[in-house]
């Protein structure tokens, strides 16, 4: 059985006070039992999230770490070793954001993973496709490609300690999700891919929906057979949706 997870991106939003008042709000949610919670702030505030949900069932991990696992000369960027330090468990890898805004290509998102791993982090590699690919009909080809990026270089093993979120550029804070069958269709296709090379990794492996996901889609998306939670931007800044989503993915 996989653990359900929803997980909150907060992007590059917030202030002091502002994270103040969201910890404040996620600690007085009543979490359901069984799901997995991990909400990603700007690396500023990680330290003050970790210290403000300490002791309630909210995991942090941070939005990107950098291409070393160990610290050292490499101005601007954060070490996944220093990240486990401040008691991060999680980093994702290769948001769209990330990949269309700032030029990351695979193979530089393959060293992040790596030296994610490397430290225990558990990355979240993001992967999806544009709308021009999608119309295109390239969606599958898309995916399946930023997929095999990381299975070719380090084998499907790699996703026996990573979590997957598949993101369509196009349903990203546009309010346009895609349909539980859309996203279904992905998925499967995503789990098969991985099935080829291991069925039991690729049964074991969590695949989130991320785009537009909100309080009033969320039961129908994380109803589907392959889709295992959600990765969610805007609403997670909510503490009161972002609680609602959580309970969709706890029923
Ligand atoms: P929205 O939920 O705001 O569409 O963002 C999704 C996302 O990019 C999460 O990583």
């Amino acid at each position: 059985m996989r653990r359900p997870m929803v997980a909150g991106n907060w992007k590059m939003h917030g202030t002091r006070a502002s994270v103040a008042e969201l910890i404040k709000g996620l600690s007085n949610l009543a979490l359901p039992s069984g799901i997995e919670v991990v909400v990603f702030p700007p690396s500023l505030y990680i330290n003050q999230v970790i210290e403000g949900v300490e002791g309630k069932r909210i995991a942090v991990g941070a939005q990107d770490s950098a291409i070393e696992s160990a610290q050292g000369a490499l101005t601007g960027e954060i070490a996944p070793s220093q990240l486990v330090d401040a008691g991060c468990e999680f980093v994702l890898i290769g948001h769209s954001e990330r990949r269309q805004l700032l030029g990351e290509s695979d193979e530089v998102l393959n060293r992040k993973f790596a030296a994610a791993q490397a430290t225990g982090l558990q990355p979240i590699l993001c992967i999806g496709e544009t709308l021009a690919e999608r119309e295109a009909g390239k969606t599958l080809e898309v995916v399946g490609r930023q997929l095999r990026s990381i299975t070719e270089a380090f084998g499907v093993a790699a996703f026996a300690n990573a979590v997957i979120a598949y993101e369509p550029v196009w349903a990203i804070g546009t309010g346009l999700t895609a349909t539980p069958q859309q996203a279904q269709d992905v998925h499967k296709a995503i789990r098969e891919q991985l099935a080829a090379e291991n069925s039991e990794i690729a049964q074991g492996v969590r695949l989130l929906y991320g785009g537009s996901v909100k309080a009033a889609n969320a039961a129908e998306l994380f109803g589907m057979p392959d889709i295992d939670g959600g990765l969610i931007g805007g609403a997670s800044l909510n503490a009161d949706e972002f609680g609602a989503i959580c309970r969709a993915a706890g029923n």
